[in-house]
């Protein structure tokens, strides 16, 4: 209790040192690296030893609960073996499972050997360790299971998006390794290989693969694809959308009954997240609004209290860059998050970080009704982590003035973190990549949107910051 008023004092002081009651634009400007993408030869891309090493291994959640990893990973010389050998001490895999192994062009690049293994069945709470790759250039990893599903279970998720391949993207990365987080969210925008041409588009695939190697080996990073998946490149005769996201990146879609990778959610611990495609028909009547429609009565906040959105494109973005690009899955989407009181949609595509109040538009229909933003206790917090340090560079020039229902923007790279208490309270942080230190920015407790609700609801228009920070159990309003 004691450290919820501190946190409270120090974001409305905050609040009133630098803008009143108004929102804040952080006039932070800091020199970055330069925004170019890491020489091949770098460290960052080193081959691992030995022939046919498996490479560019990443795991992700691999059903429903969590109880499952789908791992990946590339060989370069010759198919190999798809085996995963596991247990729960190192050194001795006492259960194995076996995956496929499939391979891609684009343009005239060959891929290498993209293994895909289910490993299922896992105990909750559990390290594992793991190996892949055939004799003296096997590889060992190990990783950490989920807590079981339980509406009290403490988890730390990062969230990262936009993240590319440049020294900016390795700082976010290193920062992120040391935050403690346990479970990437990612936004979307993963290697920018689309900045490349011909054969080099799938080289830095291969290159951002084994770069993010070092944190999604050993924990399962959640995708969610970006415009820089897409990929529709007529002049190199590669039109189909997704190629090399959907070839190299598997995610557990069947388990929410998702017909596509691009779409899908998971729950984890006290955690339901859903995972959207801005770039996926999502208008009434597709496949993606009938899955959605039907996943958000699947929610339970009895058990898993978190509901948690993860979209490329932000639905409230203050930005010059990609301004109203939002617009569209705005109009068909915002009331459903409203009517089941998301606690947070997190967005990336815009280079720069930006936080909302809780705040909607929905009572607009073009003939009638209140056409702006207004507070609104049952909406999520919309934040946007684009800020990863992709080779596109910093999105510098926000709309001035700075409008209501944007709480604090500023333009530096970085990730966030959502650390889950338990039902009640989850310790929100966005940490800007500075000299080489993590410095923790914009911080405040989340309340949760089931559990908790405000009593101060009355005060919202007058004090809005407040009102994203202070919100009661439901069992004190009883
Ligand atoms: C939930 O977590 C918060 C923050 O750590 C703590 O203050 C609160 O007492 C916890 N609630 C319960 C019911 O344990
Ligand atoms: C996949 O690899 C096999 C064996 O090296 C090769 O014959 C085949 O052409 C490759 N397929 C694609 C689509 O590149
Ligand atoms: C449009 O909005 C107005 C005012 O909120 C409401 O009375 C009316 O029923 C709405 N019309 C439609 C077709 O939704
Ligand atoms: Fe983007």
């Amino acid at each position: 209790m004691l450290s919820n008023r501190i946190w409270l004092l120090f974001s409305i002081l905050l609040s009133f040192v630098h803008n009143g009651i108004a929102g804040l634009t952080s006039s932070f400007i800091r020199s970055e690296w330069p925004s170019t993408d890491i020489p091949l030869d770098n460290e960052a891309f080193a081959l691992p030893k030995g022939y046919n090493a498996p490479q560019q291994v990443h795991i992700t959640q691999g059903d429903y609960d969590g109880k499952a990893v789908i791992i990946s990973w590339v060989t370069p010389d010759e198919p190999g073996s798809s085996q995963v050998r596991y247990g729960i001490s190192e050194g001795k895999y006492d259960f194995t499972a076996k995956g496929t192994v499939k391979n891609y062009t684009f343009h005239n690049y060959k891929s290498g050997y993209i293994h895909k293994c289910l490993v299922d069945g896992l105990e909750y709470d559990t390290k594992y360790y793991y190996e892949i790759g055939d004799h003296d250039s096997a590889r060992k990893f190990w990783f950490q299971t989920p807590p079981r599903i339980d509406p009290d279970a403490s988890y730390k998720f990062g969230i990262i998006g936009d993240l590319g391949q440049t020294y900016n993207s390795l700082s976010t990365l290193e920062h992120y390794k040391r935050s403690g987080g346990q479970t990437v969210l990612f936004v979307g925008d993963l290697s920018y290989a689309d900045r490349y041409q011909y054969h080099d588009v799938g080289v830095r695939w291969d290159t951002w693969g084994r770069f993010i190697e070092q944190s999604a080996a050993y924990q399962p990073w959640i995708w969610c694809a970006g415009n820089h998946e897409i990929e529709y490149m007529p002049y190199m005769g590669e039109v189909t959308p997704f190629k090399s996201y959907l070839h190299r990146y598997p995610t557990p879609y069947p388990a929410s009954k998702s017909s596509d990778p691009l779409w899908y959610a998971i729950r984890r611990g006290s955690a339901h997240v859903i995972v959207l495609s801005s770039y996926s028909p999502f208008v009434k009547y597709t496949p993606q609004w009938r899955w959605l429609a039907e996943e958000l009565k699947r929610v339970d906040r009895k058990k898993t209290p978190w509901l948690i959105v993860l979209m490329h494109v932000p639905i409230y973005n203050s930005n010059e860059a990609h301004f109203m690009e939002g617009e569209s899955m705005r109009t068909v989407f915002e009331s459903w998050f409203v009517k089941y009181k998301v606690d947070v949609v997190f967005a990336g595509h815009v280079h720069a970080y930006e936080r909302s109040y809780r705040i909607s538009n929905i009572h607009y229909n073009v003939s009638s009704g209140y056409p702006y933003p207004v507070p609104d206790k049952s909406a999520p917090v919309y934040i946007t982590v684009g800020d990863g340090g992709n080779q596109e560079g910093l999105a510098g020039r926000f709309r001035d003035p700075q409008p209501e229902y944007s709480a604090f923007r500023e333009a530096s790279y970085g990730h966030s973190t959502l650390e889950i208490k338990n039902r009640t309270h989850a310790l929100y942080h966005w940490n800007r990549n500075d000299d080489g230190k993590k410095v923790a920015t914009d911080a405040f407790m989340l309340y949760n949107q089931y559990w908790g609700t405000s009593k101060r609801r009355r005060n919202l228009r007058k004090n809005r910051l407040y009102s994203v920070i202070v919100n009661r159990p439901l069992s004190e309003r009883l």
